[in-house]
């Protein structure tokens, strides 16, 4: 398997995830040869990089920790919500609560899971697949803080709805874009907006998360600029989170980081803008090298990671599938870096 951006893809290659339309039907299925005109459709849709097999016996998943008909479920939801936000409908709060226990039991059923996968995003799907690992990659966070399964479910609708308030930039709602080019102001309006929203149908720390996420340890977030001990735990998850996935795939930010890139950044902002501990959560959470990075390993040698958790990863050779290295986490030292 390798992740490879679309113009190195070639017809001997096949997808190695399904594609969906943002109203969740299948538009690729997984397996699918790569064809120049999937490939000019897939272009047109603005992905830049895949997963894709060179063999079609290859079995590694790039799915990342959330099944496929979770992921379906979860973005029809809150493209729904967005609307009815819109629209000044309630939200519905009883199916939020159902899709957010599905995605808890699919993110914690895996003890040593991690956040293994590079996501793929485009401009027009960004706003629901951030959300959507935003809520997994806390959960991850919240886990290994030792939360507490009701605050853990807390943590995950507020993480999922995060970022709701925007559903009142015209933007967001027409094309789900990534934002930062918006009129920062207007945007900064989308935590108090979200808090408004959430307030009516969740708890009030559901509804912090939305309206806190942004705050800073020094003073220097939005909207109140809180310090570090008036941050509630769960808007410090899932701000780091937030900024964590934004780092790594948010096409508008130009040059994307790798995993080990961003968690270096983020580290160097603790404790000033980021908590240490919390920090030291997300760490423990995503793969420092995840599904399709290829590492050269102490001699030299050079392998593409297949599969990843926090106790073991798998190694392929790249010019012989066939051929791994599985290792333990205490040999996770013989991998010397990255290679790009
Ligand atoms: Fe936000």
């Amino acid at each position: 398997m390798k992740y490879l951006p679309l113009n190195e893809i070639s017809e001997e290659m096949f997808l190695a995830h399904a594609i969906f339309g943002n109203d969740g039907r299948i538009l690729l299925t997984k397996g699918t040869r790569m064809t120049p005109s999937y490939l000019q459709r897939l272009e047109r849709m603005e992905y830049t990089h895949l997963y894709v097999y060179e063999s079609p016996d290859e079995e590694w998943d790039c799915t990342g920790p959330l099944g496929d008909k979770i992921r379906v479920e979860a973005i029809r939801i809150l493209r729904e919500s967005l609307i009815r936000v819109v629209e000044r409908k309630p939200l519905n709060e009883l199916l939020i609560s159902f899709i957010v226990e599905g995605l808890l039991k699919d993110v914690l059923q895996q003890e040593d899971r991690v956040f293994d996968i590079i996501d793929i995003k485009t401009p027009d799907n960004y706003l629901y697949n951030h959300s959507l690992n935003v809520a997994v990659i806390s959960v991850l966070m919240g886990r290994q803080l030792k939360l507490e399964q009701e605050e853990l479910k807390e943590l995950a609708i507020g993480a999922f709805l995060h970022d709701l308030g925007k559903a009142y930039i015209k933007a967001a709602i027409k094309k789900l874009q990534a934002l930062s080019a918006m009129d920062s102001a207007q945007i900064k309006q989308h935590t108090k907006r979200g808090l408004d929203i959430l307030r009516t149908s969740f708890s009030l720390k559901v509804a912090n998360i939305a309206y806190q996420h942004h705050e800073r340890e020094d003073g220097s977030g939005y909207p109140l600029g809180l310090i570090g001990v008036d941050i509630p735990l769960a808007a410090k998850i899932v701000g780091i989170a937030d900024s964590f996935d934004a780092m790594v795939s948010n096409p508008a930010y130009g040059e994307l980081l790798w995993n080990d890139q961003a968690l270096e950044k983020l580290a160097a902002e603790s404790p000033a803008k980021y908590n240490r501990t919390v920090v030291q959560a997300l760490r423990q959470s995503v793969a420092l090298y995840p599904v399709g990075s290829m590492v050269e390993l102490t001699g030299g040698e050079q392998r593409v990671v297949v599969a990843v958790s926090a106790t073991k990863i798998v190694l392929q050779n790249p010019e012989k599938i066939s051929d791994l290295l599985e290792l333990p986490v205490t040999e996770f030292s013989r991998i010397e870096k990255r290679v790009l």
